[in-house]
């Protein structure tokens, strides 16, 4: 089985080292390089997976995936070209995979052995519980079988898409950022809840669940419509939260009077500028190749 080392035991690293295991992988497959050493004891024994500096994890890895702050990539990025540039001989090609946020792939490509493969993934916080959902984005070199490839990882933390690297700051602003969306807007019922008359843990309870319910009957129509996991568009995606919204609302009922107030507060409005202001804030924090 392919050797990969996770570079970065955070909260991305040891999410993809849970969700590997959790899905079959072996740990003696795998190695993590963590500077932390109180945090890379914590993964060595609950994981009982092997610890390594950078070089020494990446040395016989093919995937090794970078889950570092964007202001540690070009250490590891050090550390891994000296490592590359010490071995007398390369025997199998290497697949380079970054999670982090704005460090494009042609930065890697720069600082990597010349032809290095690189694909540039945007996880999301839910990943940590198995429900996330990873946008991947193909450098220069990376080729098909091995987007598939690094897609069957992710694919063990949640959802996968493929999408250009040119999307993804507008990724970073939909799926990135959607977990604080969707808790502002959960907060916001409880809250609401609590107002006409529920206790704050019964609002709690019933606006996460409906939340996840409501998202489970989304993601079925989506499956029927045979358009899931594509990255595509077309009119029954476009309509289907629409379609939902539609059949959820009676004529005259509940519903309609508390949907005409979301509207009435310009709830649409707030949330295009909230994803705006995300893709700009996303490209202003981006890491390019110079
Ligand atoms: N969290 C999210 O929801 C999310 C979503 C999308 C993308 N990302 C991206 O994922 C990346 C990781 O995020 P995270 O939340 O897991 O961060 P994190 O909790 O800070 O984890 C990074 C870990 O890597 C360690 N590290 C840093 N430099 C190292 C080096 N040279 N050698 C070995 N270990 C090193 C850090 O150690 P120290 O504690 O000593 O610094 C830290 O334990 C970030 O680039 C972020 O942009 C995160």
């Amino acid at each position: 089985m392919a050797r990969i080392a996770i570079i970065g035991g955070g909260s991305i690293g040891e999410a993809l080292l849970s969700g590997l295991l959790r899905s079959g992988r072996q740990a003696r497959d795998m190695v993590v390089a963590e500077r932390f050493q109180e945090r890379a004891s914590y993964l060595a024994d609950k994981y009982a997976v092997q610890t390594a500096s950078v070089a020494d994890a990446a040395e016989n890895a093919t995937y090794v995936i970078v889950a570092v702050k964007p202001t540690d990539v070009a250490q590891v990025i050090g550390d891994i070209a000296d490592a590359a540039a010490r071995a007398e001989t390369n025997t199998a090609e290497q697949v380079f995979v970054s999670v982090a946020a704005g460090v494009t792939t042609a930065y890697y490509e720069a600082n990597l052995p010349a032809g290095s493969p690189v694909i540039r993934v945007m996880p999301n916080s839910p990943i940590v519980v198995g429900g996330g959902v990873s946008a991947l984005a193909p450098g220069r070199f990376a080729t098909p079988e091995q987007l598939s490839e690094v897609s069957a990882i992710f694919d063990a933390v949640g959802g996968v898409v493929t999408v250009p690297e040119s999307q993804l700051d507008a990724v970073t602003a939909v799926s990135g950022s959607g977990p604080g969306y969707f808790f502002l807007m959960v907060e916001a019922l409880v809250d609401a809840g609590v107002a006409v008359g529920l206790p704050r843990a019964v609002a709690t309870d019933l606006a996460a669940q409906t939340m996840a319910g409501s998202a489970a009957m989304l993601l079925e129509s989506i499956d029927r419509a045979g358009l899931a996991g594509a990255g595509t568009f077309g009119p029954v995606m476009d309509t289907s939260p629409a379609q939902l919204r539609a059949t959820v609302t009676s004529p005259g009922g509940t519903t309609a009077a508390g949907l005409r107030e979301l509207e009435r507060g310009g709830l649409r409005a707030a949330v295009a500028d909230a994803v705006v202001a995300a893709k700009t804030r996303s490209e202003q924090l981006g890491i390019t190749s110079e």
